[in-house]
């Protein structure tokens, strides 16, 4: 019999790749979103509103493991109201599938939470791994909120899984198109002094990562689910201009990006002007192996046929 998985939130970036790479491996996949469409190539989608009890929490019942990807973006100006909703989607989202869950006959197997590698702030060249102290900022706030609320779960039957989420690399969204396409207009210099880490990794890894989550049962707890070699803003720039056949563009000083997010990207400069440098110790450890280890064979895959 074909495995289920449910994926809360999954109708995103992260989520749509999951889901293709799940169905590939014979799982048949939920999408629990807000705005359901039409079931489609072994996905289908079921409506809820991430935060209370419904119909929806029925795909739950044996499924092979929920792993929950809601969160409103933060890829936007971190107003008042923004910043309720990135941090009421997430707290909501994990109480509510909590709930759920232990209300079940016939529990999941594994319950896997994605967080993000922002607990850990604006880091310098510190190297990050799991064991990291985490910082105080409006970022690392939520996430740590976002932790604390998935900790208090009580679900025995269940195991769970936190996967501290890097900046994910792919096609069809994230971050790495609208950098690409910036890019490719010549504005592509290196952000501010360069100096701050991206602790990136492509989403094929992030998928594989995922799936151990749900499949390993020594895999538990908190982990940084990231690449093995983070670069400095400065390398990453470069390595996309090279992926786009723009080898020099003008840097971006740290009031152009502070101006240009603000009033053209509508967005939190901070994103691209702080940084961390954070490794994936708990996954090597435990033997991961990573398809795209380097950054330019990795745009280079996710840029050459865009
Ligand atoms: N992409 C990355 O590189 C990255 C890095 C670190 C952490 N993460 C975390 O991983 C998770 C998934 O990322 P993603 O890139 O796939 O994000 P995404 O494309 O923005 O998808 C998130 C999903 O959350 C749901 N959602 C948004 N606001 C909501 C709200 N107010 N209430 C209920 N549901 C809401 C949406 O589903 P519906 O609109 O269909 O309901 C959406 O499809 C997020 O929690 C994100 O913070 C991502």
């Amino acid at each position: 019999m074909a495995k289920h998985a449910v994926l809360a939130g999954g109708s995103g970036f992260l989520g749509q790749a999951l889901a293709v790479a799940l169905v590939r491996r014979d799982y048949t996949v939920t999408i629990l979103t807000r705005t359901p469409r039409a079931a489609s190539g072994g996905i289908e989608y079921l409506e809820w509103d991430g935060a209370t009890a419904g119909e929806w929490a029925r795909s739950l019942e044996g499924a092979a493991a929920v792993v929950n990807l809601t969160g409103r973006s933060v890829n936007c100006i971190h107003s008042p109201e923004n910043r309720r909703e990135i941090l009421a989607s997430r707290l909501n989202s994990v109480r509510v599938l909590n709930e759920a869950i232990s209300r079940c006959a016939q529990p999941p197997l594994a319950l896997v939470q994605a967080g993000s590698l922002a607990i850990y702030g604006d880091a310098g060249d510190r190297v990050c791994d799991e064991q990291a102290p985490h910082a105080r900022d409006f970022s690392a706030d939520v996430c740590e909120q976002w932790e604390a609320a998935f900790a208090s779960g009580r679900t025995p039957q269940t195991r769970r899984v936190l996967l501290r989420v890097g900046l994910a690399l792919g096609r069809g969204g994230g971050a790495l198109q609208p950098l690409a396409k910036l890019a490719r207009c010549f504005l592509g210099g290196t952000v501010g002094h360069g100096r701050q880490y991206l602790s990136w990794l492509h989403v094929a890894d992030l998928n594989e990562m995922f799936i151990q989550a749900m499949e390993r049962p020594e895999i538990m707890g908190a982990y940084n689910a990231t690449g093995p070699a983070p670069v400095t803003n400065a390398e990453f720039m470069r390595e996309l201009r090279h992926a786009v056949g723009r080898p020099w563009s003008p840097p971006a000083p740290e009031w152009a990006v502070r101006f240009g997010a603000h009033w053209i990207m509508r967005t939190d400069a901070d994103l691209a002007l702080t940084g961390r440098r954070c490794v994936p110790r708990r996954f090597l450890e435990q033997g991961f192996q990573f398809r795209h280890a380097e950054l330019a064979a990795a745009l280079h895959d996710l840029l050459s046929r865009s």
